[in-house]
């Protein structure tokens, strides 16, 4: 059976901050072709619709149907202590991440809360995520078994925390191995999830369990590895008492094997020379947390790595303060704004798609629109509120008329989200 998505039809050709706007391509009256989870053609709808008279027709007039998006670094377990007030780093992981963490020790509230947190990102738009789980084994079964049920394409490890975390919250080098590894044979491969060894941050793991997980991503070379870097100046200062032998942050990772493509570092703001270069020549990807940055008060992502590196764009769920890509988008634009290198359009919304499926390593599934490609796709009422509406009546290019929906939009912009080549 197939299906005929007809509407505006946003996808990409090539890289946006290499080639500018014109990495873009807009099919004004476009068409989707969706059979079997795949998108099979696209193209001009009256084309489409002459080829294949027999698909069903899903016509969302003139909004924009684009790849879902994909929000590169969250912590699901977070989600109900997303906006909590007052708090920097350490002491909001003290004070309020640490102790809901706390709580999915009982499998019963990880499975509700992972089910709550699918149905919002989904109603925010967003088709695949790559999350952060917490200690507790649960935790990651939770989040499978959720995105399972919603043939969702996902992301998650286990994280692991030996020391600098109250008890209840701490494993050791050995079962952060054991229990990593368990996870691993179980989901890894299994439908659409993949499995990402995850050390939280060096502050909490200690050189041996570094090195452990460093030792099981080389069992495991084909899955991620992600964890924090150099979010924030005391953080920072804290990882050099910690790790008094190492050159910097990054070393920490990079002296037990955790430095390779494959490697996702979320925040990487405050970075020394030295760490920039061995990224880059790594081929290791970061990921840009923009409302988390402001929100905790981090700092100022530098954007123009993205000519240099895989960059993905994520809410960071609940150090974020939404849950939504377009905010996020938002976000990233008054960042450049703040560092004076303001984002077009099609650069935001291609790192909240394309980009960050690059930094997944997954750009040749998922993230865009093209024959071949998995069909996750989020179609935008490009004018969801009075407010946006508005501001779009005199616009001549997409970019005009969808610049508005990234900075104003919310949910109420998703008109509709469709995973697996099924509306959901
Ligand atoms: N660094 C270590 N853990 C966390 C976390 O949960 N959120 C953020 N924003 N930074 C971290
Ligand atoms: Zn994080």
């Amino acid at each position: 059976m197939a299906d005929l998505l007809l509407g505006q039809v946003l996808s990409f050709t090539a890289d946006p901050f290499v080639a500018g706007e014109a990495a873009a391509r807009h099919e004004s009256h476009g068409a989707v072709l969706v059979e079997n989870g795949r998108i099979t053609a696209t193209g001009p709808a009256d084309t489409l619709r002459r080829k294949h008279p027999q698909a069903t027709l899903h016509d969302y007039g003139r909004s924009l149907i684009t790849a879902g998006f994909i929000d590169a670094h969250v912590h699901y377990p977070q989600t109900a202590i997303i906006a909590s007030w007052g708090k920097r780093l350490i002491d909001w992981l003290n004070s309020y991440t640490f102790p809901e963490e706390m709580r999915f020790a009982d499998p019963a509230y990880a499975a509700e809360i992972a089910d709550r947190y699918l149905n919002l990102v989904t109603a925010h738009g967003t088709t695949t995520v790559c999350t952060y789980t917490t200690i507790h084994p649960e935790s990651v079964d939770a989040i499978f078994a959720a995105a399972q049920s919603r043939s969702m394409r996902l992301y998650a490890g286990k994280t692991c925390m030996d020391r600098n975390a109250p008890e209840g919250l701490r494993d050791t080098a050995q079962s952060a191995y054991d229990d990593s590894k368990r996870l691993l044979e179980k989901w890894h491969g299994a439908d659409r999830l993949s499995y990402v060894i995850t050390p939280r941050f060096s502050p909490t793991s200690t050189p041996e369990q570094l090195a452990a997980l460093g030792q099981l991503w080389r069992e495991y070379p084909d899955c991620l590895m992600q964890t924090h870097l150099s979010e924030q100046t005391d953080e920072i200062a804290w990882v050099r008492d910690l790790f008094p032998q190492s050159r910097d942050y990054l070393d920490t990772y990079e002296a037990q094997g955790l430095l390779r493509q494959g490697a996702l570092y979320g925040h990487a703001i405050h970075l020394t020379d030295r760490e920039r270069a061995r990224l880059i020549e790594a081929g290791a990807s970061l990921v840009h947390c923009p409302t988390s940055n402001t929100f905790i008060g981090s700092g100022l992502f530098d954007m123009t790595l993205a000519t240099q590196l895989r960059v993905g764009l994520a809410t960071d769920t609940g150090g974020g303060s939404n849950f939504s890509m377009l905010r996020t988008m938002a976000a990233a634009y008054e960042v450049g704004q703040l560092r004076g290198n303001a984002l077009h359009p099609a650069q935001l919304i291609w790192l909240a798609t394309v980009g960050s499926a690059r930094a997944l390593h997954a750009e040749t599934r998922i993230g865009n629109i093209a024959a071949g490609m998995e069909a996750d796709l989020t179609i935008l009422d490009l004018a969801s509120t009075p407010a946006i509406e508005q501001a779009t009546r005199r616009a001549e290019t997409l970019w005009q008329q969808l610049f508005p929906t990234i900075m104003m939009g919310d949910d109420r912009a998703i008109r509709a989200v469709w995973i697996n080549g099924k509306p959901r």
